[in-house]
């Protein structure tokens, strides 16, 4: 069901707002998997020592904090305390005395250098059609047992909070490709993905967005129209945005784009309500000096049934009192009104007038017909942003009964991930590089799976065959990840736990440089062990064969 939310199909087999979030394991071993990612990213050989002192103060800290404010309380000061080290500076707290005193800080927003006094203006106009409340699978017992406070946001939010607004063409470069990307079908991240495996993916205690920085400053201030907490970055991949050229002449470009980004609804002391649509998309006309936009769009898609995933917590645990929904939203977009058009024109004498303006007279500007000499067309610039957003897709992952079907009659591995919850992680960066791509490609038929999955099928007394699959997958795994290989048959040839997989690559950081320079380029460490771990199973496989 969830699964109908416009993702892309980018959720094989995973529901993004489906059940496996729920089951959050047992949160010690949790604790572990994210410490050990953590670690990694930091330089590593110094890192374990200075984390482990740091995990024993920060924990003095938390067991204080509990008895001081009790765990709502708590939860209240952790959606403030960004950096997570129990303490408030000022700019942590900017979001409460805002709300006290009623007055906005002039803000950190990176000043707009691109702003011309003299350029081009254009107005967007915002246009809302609210949630469907009776497409949430909640509303079915008529929200039994969802406080009144949770949906507050979602209900109270019924038009955008800023119906139009005026921006200079100029801000619109953001959208304008990097100098090394000009041919049609040329893809590029306008906001670079920051989730990766060592990251993790983003708290969701939080009610006020990060100081937008760079490209994002653009982007927030297009969502603020919507809703006035845009996050600019969603918490769970896929995030950020990305941007295609599909269509070029010697001035103009027509440039497609999709944003991951979500809005939280509620403020305190109400708990959190994440609104998440399946992605923004749309396009942009826009001259190659950004002097001009032609046209500009951005909208929530609205053709599949459902398209919204919707998070809210109704506890002061970060983990365990979630619920999820998703639903319907009919509209919500932005567009040009008309092409930007000058503040200031020069008449035959050389006068300066006035174009706009309150008791002008309006000016009638004609604007000249576009013709592309380049060109693809608009599904095929969309395919573009899906493989860029979900690149292990070049690789199909199947299902586990189809997955082994596919190896025998093709004579490969089955090279098969089991999870506990979503791998998303996992997925998005170790199995995206293209080594691997390429390793797997060539000789595995990928895979992967939930634990509660392979259970149902050993469960199955219709397929024992199947079972018996699932039965020997189940043996080999541990807690959160495991990379499995298998014969066609079901034997296991090797497998390698996520846990053990990162203390791996976190253990020889001073083989770090010489990765890079042995191995042809591959990027992280990370890498090269996948590949040398995908290569043992090959080895092994053959020695099984022998036998
Ligand atoms: C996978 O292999 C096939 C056939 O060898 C090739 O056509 C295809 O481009 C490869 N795909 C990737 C992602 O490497
Ligand atoms: C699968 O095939 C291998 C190699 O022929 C054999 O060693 C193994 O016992 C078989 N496993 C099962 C479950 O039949």
């Amino acid at each position: 069901m969830a699964g109908d939310v416009d993702q892309g199909e980018a959720r094989e087999g995973e529901t993004r707002a489906g059940a496996p979030r729920r089951d959050r394991p047992p949160p010690a071993r949790n604790q572990r998997f994210w410490t050990a990612l953590a670690a990694v990213c930091v330089v590593p050989a110094l890192a374990f020592g200075v984390k482990y002192y740091q995990d024993g103060q920060l924990l003095r800290r938390h067991e204080q904090s509990i008895k001081t404010l009790g765990p709502e309380g708590l939860f209240l000061f952790s959606s403030l305390d960004t950096d997570h080290d129990f303490y408030l500076s000022p700019e942590e707290f900017r979001p409460i005395a805002e709300k006290l005193t009623g007055i906005t800080s002039p803000g950190e927003f990176e000043e707009d250098e691109t702003q011309d006094p003299n350029g081009e203006r254009l107005i967007l106009e915002a246009r809302m059609q609210p949630l469907q409340m009776d497409t949430m699978t909640k509303s079915k017992d008529g929200f039994l047992g969802v406080t009144h406070s949770s949906l507050s946001g979602l209900r109270s939010w019924k038009a955008p909070a800023v119906p139009s607004s005026t921006f200079s063409a100029s801000q619109f470069r953001v959208f304008l490709p990097p100098k090394n990307k000009h041919e049609v079908g040329d893809t590029w991240w306008v906001i670079p993905s920051e989730l990766n495996i060592f990251t993790g993916y983003l708290p969701n205690n939080r009610y006020n967005p990060p100081t937008p920085k760079g490209k994002e400053v653009f982007i927030h201030s297009l969502l603020s129209m919507f809703h006035p907490r845009p996050f600019v970055k969603s918490r769970f991949a896929p995030q950020g945005a990305v941007a295609c050229i599909r269509a070029s002449n010697d001035f103009y470009y027509d440039i497609v784009f999709r944003v991951h980004a979500e809005f939280q609804l509620n403020e305190v002391p109400d708990f959190p309500f994440w609104f998440t649509p399946g992605q923004f998309t749309g396009n942009i006309v826009i001259s190659k000096d950004a002097s001009h936009v032609r046209h500009f769009h951005l909208y929530v898609p609205n053709d599949r049934s459902l398209n919204v995933d919707m998070e809210w917590l109704y506890g002061g645990s970060e983990s365990s009192n979630m619920e999820v929904d998703i639903g319907f939203l009919p509209q919500l977009e932005l567009h040009s009104t008309s092409p930007s058009t000058p503040l200031f024109i020069q008449d035959e004498e050389g006068n300066i007038i006035q174009s706009q303006g309150e008791g002008i007279e309006p000016i009638q500007f004609v604007f000249e017909d576009i013709h592309w000499t380049s060109e693809i067309n608009k599904r095929e610039a969309q395919h573009h942003l899906e493989v860029t957003f979900y690149p292990f897709k070049k690789v199909p992952y199947l299902p586990f009964s189809e997955a082994f079907e596919r190896a025998q009659a093709e004579d490969k591995l089955v090279h098969s991930i089991v999870l506990w919850g979503s791998g998303r992680t996992l997925r998005e960066t170790v199995l995206e590089s293209s080594p691997i791509l390429a390793l797997l490609n060539q000789s595995f038929i990928s895979s992967w799976s939930l634990v509660k999955e392979l259970e149902t099928m050993q469960a199955d007394e219709q397929n024992l065959v199947l079972g018996q699959k699932a039965q020997l997958h189940l043996e080999k795994y541990n807690f959160p990840v495991e990379m499995i290989v298998a014969l066609p048959n079901g034997t296991i040839v090797h497998h390698i736990n996520a846990n053990y997989f990162l203390d791996q690559t976190a253990m020889k950081p001073e083989e770090e440089g010489a990765t890079f320079s042995f191995s042809g380029g591959f990027e992280d460490p990370s890498t090269s062990t996948y590949i040398a771990f995908l290569k043992e199973a090959l080895q092994k496989a053959k020695e099984f064969m022998q036998q």
